[in-house]
């Protein structure tokens, strides 16, 4: 597909073709600081060069239609309408956007919210760990928010599609994959601190290497659920470390050598082991950063292994899976870093390859884990791109 096919698509859906748009949002994919971000600590999240085109029309009489290449519901709202409708599916992302939209513009502004039609082309696997839904929740806030001819600051798009994710949609997610899909920039990792939303650009130079993504493609389920169970362990943890220090606002505060002080309050095991783990990662991202800035890739790579080994035995949010592709990863020669990203319970892992042992890693872990586990992994070279923008017509564009 590329832009022409994608206005092609939305005049067969439409029965038009006049005044067409073209915006994208990517996914992204995070090295370290996984279940930091609901925690006020720090990330290191990168976007990805896939993520989800929308085309793009206004129209006049208050109705919005959503429909998607990736998925048969079609939906038609009136704006007035904005609500949450199992049988919408994944509409209901561009319809949560579409309410906070109205809610920033306010009485006075709202008006300017008169309709339009948008079609959607991805191709971010979903359910894979990979944001595919903060993809669409920000190339709708970009469109709609455009062909109102509002200009919102990036970042406030950013939040606002938070928001629709954990009152719209109902997922109690952090800040980074909306951040993370809205902020990036072309082969930059981002270092965000997700309280205070402060952040930096840091360049990722991988000379030698590729960033090979592989999918479980493992149904998640209940994946949800798990999720917030963590944040309320999490919350329980924080609230038994603030009977001994009182002013901390947030488990990503804590240093490891506070930690080492305070850890005799909290007696429950499983507790101490989500708290370990938020705190340690914190630091791993700290870490991460410098080496990143003295290029040191080994450092990297060593930092992404002790990530999962983290995440499997402290947070307990890998599963045989994930377990399966890392253990056969870190065989490879020539992979230097693996680890899950995303909030886990499936979904992917990322690993750090050697340019000429990339068709070896394919292969290998292909084949163990088919053995292993019965299931067939997808793997995607990864590339760094940037966030959330319009297609302009005077730029070139790309396949997608
Ligand atoms: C999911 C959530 C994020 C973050 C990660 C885990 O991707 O949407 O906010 O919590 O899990 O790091």
């Amino acid at each position: 597909m590329d832009a022409a096919e994608l206005k092609g698509k939305f005049a067969e859906a439409f029965g038009y073709d006049e005044g067409i748009r073209i915006f994208f949002a990517p996914g992204r994919v995070n090295f370290i600081g996984e279940h930091t971000d609901y925690n006020g600590g720090y990330v290191l999240p990168a976007a990805l060069t896939f993520g989800t085109w929308a085309a793009a029309s206004t129209r006049e009489d208050g109705i919005y239609r959503f429909r998607s290449t990736n998925f048969d519901t079609k939906v038609e709202s009136d704006v007035s309408e904005m609500i949450y409708k199992k049988e919408d599916d994944w509409a209901n992302y561009p319809k949560g956007v579409l309410r906070e939209l109205i809610q920033l513009a306010g009485p006075e502004n709202s008006k300017h919210y008169h309709g339009a039609d948008i079609l959607y082309h991805g191709n971010i696997p979903n359910g894979a760990g990979l944001s595919s839904s903060a993809s669409i929740e920000l190339v709708t806030g970009l469109a709609l928010s455009k062909l109102a001819g509002i200009d919102i600051p990036m970042i406030e798009l950013v939040k606002l599609a938070q928001r629709a994710e954990n009152h719209f949609v109902g997922v109690n997610c952090g800040i980074m994959d909306q951040f993370a899909v809205g902020m990036g920039k072309e082969g930059q990792a981002m270092a965000l601190k997700c309280d205070t939303l402060e952040y930096d650009y840091m360049p990722v130079k991988i000379d030698g290497y590729k960033l090979v993504i592989t999918n479980t493609n493992k149904q998640r389920g209940l994946a949800d659920s798990k999720y917030n169970v963590r944040r309320r362990e999490c919350e329980q943890g924080l609230e038994m470390i603030k009977t001994v220090i009182p002013h901390v606002k947030s488990l990503g505060d804590v240093s490891f050598e506070v930690w080492e002080k305070v850890r005799h309050v909290i007696k429950d095991p499983v507790i101490g082991r989500r708290v370990e783990h938020v705190i340690m990662e914190n630091e791993r991202v700290l870490a991460a950063m410098r080496v990143l800035e003295r290029n040191d890739l080994n450092e990297f790579g060593a930092l992404m292994i002790q990530k999962h080994e983290s995440l499997r035995d402290l947070y307990e949010v890998t599963g045989a899976e994930l377990d399966t592709l890392f253990d056969e990863a870190s065989k490879v020669e020539g992979c230097i870093g693996t680890c899950m990203t995303g909030a886990g319970f499936g979904g992917c892992t990322v690993s750090l390859v050697k340019d000429d042992e990339v068709d070896t890693f394919k292969e290998r872990v292909a084949e163990k884990y088919t053995a292993k586990t019965g299931l067939v992994p997808t793997f995607y070279i990864c590339e760094i791109g940037d966030g959330a923008t319009e297609k302009l017509k005077e730029e070139k564009q790309s396949r997608f």
